[in-house]
């Protein structure tokens, strides 16, 4: 099975899996729950094990320390994975904790429903600017005309970014979440770099300023955090910690945005009942999270020796955990390629699990509750025009671009 899985693995990386990666997904399953790649790597694609990884105390998450360890030098020379290593993702207890405990407390699902308002003010507001570039009837691209927009108008509000800012970040916050890709090439790790870069310039701008005039926004708070006790939150967390928000919260609800408006296109039945009712928006949005996740990969290591799924996993075994996989493993999910919204409620893996699970699920799930309610409720008659483009990623599955005639 070894080089089976290693080959099945591999092409994950390539286009037409990029395109379709479940035909990969299936081949996996076929083979087990977890498959060995070679001394080093373990891929799991089971629900159960990937859960279990995720939860488990002796998987962690690739901090700097384990990051020098295995390549000495690597992050000094890259800011974007500098960045990454110190933030709440990569951290390890007990600061993970401490700094988790404070990035929560305006992502909770009663804040995020105080946002609601505004998600659908951006949201009524950007359909009109859609509606009126498909002047005559022509074609509109939703991905650069609403997906990108909307999440990155929700965390520049949460922020505090001014909105005069917001085009250059939406640049900047691409650029910056390519650091996240678990196979990066090294141009685009080039581009997250300059983008890591120019957001620290950025981010201690505004911090300089809110430490001055402070307002009604997760910097000032945060500033107001550190200044009161760096034991709590030194400088560099705030800083880092701002970016990764950025970078883990918008490209991800983008492609939520854009990979379920692609699945819904084909379902009339369901974009009528989403139009209709709140209740099936939300269930809708919760299938789509299963069906084309946003994010179908992550990683971990082992602490010590270990077994998952009957398989041995040495100390310091790289684990690959594919979530997008994990989400179509028919032993949790029955006919797991059929999209079926009205499929009982089991927790999908897309938002993770455990001590990293997403700080941003509530948020991410009502901008596309929203926004899919108000868009089929106007648009009913939405359609796609051509074939879409798929972003040439794997960890972070989206869209370049969705055209479509508004109906
Ligand atoms: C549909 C949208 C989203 C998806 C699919 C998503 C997915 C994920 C996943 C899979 C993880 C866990 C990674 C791991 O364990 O290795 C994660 C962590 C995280 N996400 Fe999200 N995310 C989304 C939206 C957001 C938003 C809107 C924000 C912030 C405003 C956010 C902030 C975070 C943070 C801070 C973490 C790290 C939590 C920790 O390490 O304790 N995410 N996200």
């Amino acid at each position: 099975m070894t080089n089976h899985a290693l080959r099945a693995v591999d092409a994950l990386f390539t286009p037409g899996a990029r395109e379709n990666p479940v035909p990969v997904y299936r081949e996996l399953h076929a083979g087990g729950p977890v498959h060995r790649l070679n001394d080093e790597w373990v891929v799991v694609c089971g629900y159960a094990e990937t859960d279990e990884v995720l939860r488990s105390p002796v998987f962690q998450v690739k901090d700097s320390e384990f990051r020098e360890r295995t390549r000495p030098g690597w992050i000094a020379e890259h800011p974007s994975a500098a960045m990454i290593a110190d933030s709440v993702i990569r951290a390890r207890a007990p600061h993970h904790e401490r700094v988790r405990g404070l990035l929560r407390r305006p992502l909770t699902s009663r804040r995020v429903a105080a946002l609601r308002e505004a998600a659908l003010g951006h949201t009524r507001r950007l359909l009109d600017d859609l509606a009126a570039r498909a002047v005559g009837g022509g074609p509109v691209d939703f991905v650069d005309g609403f997906a990108y927009p909307l999440p990155i108008a929700l965390i520049c509000d949460l922020l505090g970014v001014p909105a005069e800012d917001r085009t250059w970040f939406r640049g900047q916050a691409a650029d910056l979440s390519y650091v996240l890709e678990p196979a990066g090439r090294e141009r685009d790790l080039s581009r997250a770099d300059a983008a890591a870069s120019r957001l620290m310039e950025y981010f201690a701008g505004l911090i300089r300023e809110r430490r001055e005039r402070p307002e009604q926004d997760l910097i000032s708070s945060l500033v107001q955090v550190s200044d009161a006790d760096a034991g709590r939150l030194s400088e560099r967390e705030l800083v880092v910690n701002l970016a990764l928000i950025l970078a883990a919260g918008f490209e991800t609800t983008a492609s939520l945005l854009a990979n379920g408006l692609a699945v819904l296109l084909d379902r009339p039945a369901d974009r009528d009942r989403i139009a209709r009712d709140p209740a099936a928006a939300a269930a809708c949005v919760q299938e789509v999270l299963r069906y084309d996740p946003p994010a179908q990969a992550t990683d971990r290591w082992a602490t010590e020796d270990t077994a998952v799924g009957g398989m041995r996993i040495a100390e310091g075994t790289q684990v690959l955990l594919l979530l997008g996989a994990a989400n179509r493993d028919p032993r949790r999910f029955p006919d797991p390629d059929v999209f079926d919204a009205g499929r009982p409620v089991g927790r999908s893996l897309s938002f993770g699990a455990g001590p990293h699970f997403c700080l941003g699920a509530a948020l991410g799930r009502m901008e596309a509750e929203v926004a899919f309610k108000e868009l089929f409720a106007r648009f009913p008659a939405i359609s796609l025009v051509g074939t879409p483009s798929r972003t040439e990623r794997l960890a972070l599955r989206g869209y370049v671009s969705l055209s479509v005639t508004l109906g």
